[in-house]
């Protein structure tokens, strides 16, 4: 095949950052996507129903000319976060998620959770107002291994969570492992997870493939091969627990070449394009649109969109580097190629 028409992709997981950064990358998935669950870890983070509002206005100002793209947005998990702050949320409508993140676990996340029983009576609006938890499966334990944190997660808080709040619908955001695949498998309807291009194309040797590769660097960590062909079979197994969220996460290049480089991999410039690939080399690119385009909106209650996207087997070379700010952003693969890209014809 080298054409492929599919409903316009939603990304369901995605850093767009503020200001500056906010302005040089909101255009890329704005091309793609038609709509994306925009992570709320900004400094300070977006914890309250009016800061979400304020965050959406400035993503739909740095908006290119006529882009139709819609930011979902999120708030913050604090363990101060009150209940009617949940209910504030979900009638103003613009809020679609509530994101978990244990204390220390990934960047920006300082504010987050150290104990998750302090936020019980906060889940418990949640699940009596549908209003989806969105979590960072991993334990910031320091002293449990960086490759065994998410499963930890699962066993330790996760699955007695979801037993618990059992009308709470959960996301466990970008899995990495096969034991994690297996706990959304096997959980109870309304749990769901997010899959990133990184985490189906890479295992954990390309963080050391030939010397150190910080742009490989992101939380959770690349896992296993064995981790690597499990998110595979997930995602282009056409099951609908399992849908597209990037994780693009942009970082200036001194920050990520660094001595203490930070987690972040930027994908939103190639995002469709790199599933594309994903699923065409498992011979399921008939499943891409399920993944891409349906499961994840059915999940949050929306409906898919009619317009449609349409990608063509064309080769093309990504860039060394975007402008970023007054800095620069090194894209994921970058000056190598990408199998894939955008009809001409579907504009911006
Ligand atoms: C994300 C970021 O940079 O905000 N980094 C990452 O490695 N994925 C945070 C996150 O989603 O963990
Ligand atoms: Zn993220």
């Amino acid at each position: 095949m080298t054409r492929i028409t599919i409903p316009r992709p939603d990304d369901w997981h995605l850093h767009l950052r503020d200001g500056a950064a906010l302005a040089a990358v909101v255009a890329f998935t704005a091309r793609r996507f038609g709509r994306a669950i925009v992570m709320p870890n900004l400094r300070p983070p977006v914890t309250t129903a009016d800061a979400a509002r304020a965050y959406r206005e400035r993503i739909l100002a740095a908006l290119p000319a006529g882009s139709r793209f819609e930011p979902l947005m999120t708030l913050y998990l604090t363990e101060s976060t009150a209940p009617e702050e949940i209910a504030r949320a979900k009638a103003g409508g613009v809020v679609h998620g509530v994101k978990l993140y244990p204390a220390g676990a990934t960047t920006h996340s300082d504010a987050g959770v150290t104990d998750v029983r302090r936020t019980f009576a906060t889940l418990e609006r949640m699940a009596e107002l549908g209003m989806p938890l969105l979590v960072h499966g991993e334990t910031a334990d320091p002293a449990v291994d960086p490759f065994d944190r998410e499963a930890r997660f699962v066993d330790e808080v996760l699955a007695p969570l979801a037993e618990r709040f059992a009308s709470l619908r959960i996301v466990m955001e970008h899995i990495t492992t096969r034991h994690a695949v297996e706990f959304v498998r096997s959980a109870r309807d309304g749990v769901a997870a997010t899959i990133t291009p990184q985490h189906l194309l890479h295992n954990r040797g390309a963080l050391f493939a030939g010397g150190l590769r910080p742009h490989y660097y992101c939380l959770p960590v690349l896992k296993r091969e064995e981790d690597r062909r499990a998110l595979v079979d997930a995602a282009t197994g056409g099951e609908p627990r399992f849908f597209l969220g990037t994780d693009s996460a942009p970082h200036e290049r001194a920050a990520k070449e660094s001595a203490c480089g930070c987690a972040g991999m930027f994908t939103a410039h190639a995002a469709i394009e790199l599933y594309a690939e994903v699923f065409e080399a498992a011979g399921r690119l008939d499943r891409l649109a399920g993944f891409a385009s349906r499961f994840g909106a059915a999940f949050y209650g929306l409906a898919p969109h009619r317009e449609t996207l349409t990608l063509v087997a064309a080769p093309w070379t990504v860039p060394a580097s975007y402008p970023f700010g007054d800095g620069q952003l090194v894209p994921y693969r970058a000056g190598a190629t990408v199998r894939w890209r955008i009809d001409a014809q579907d504009g911006t």
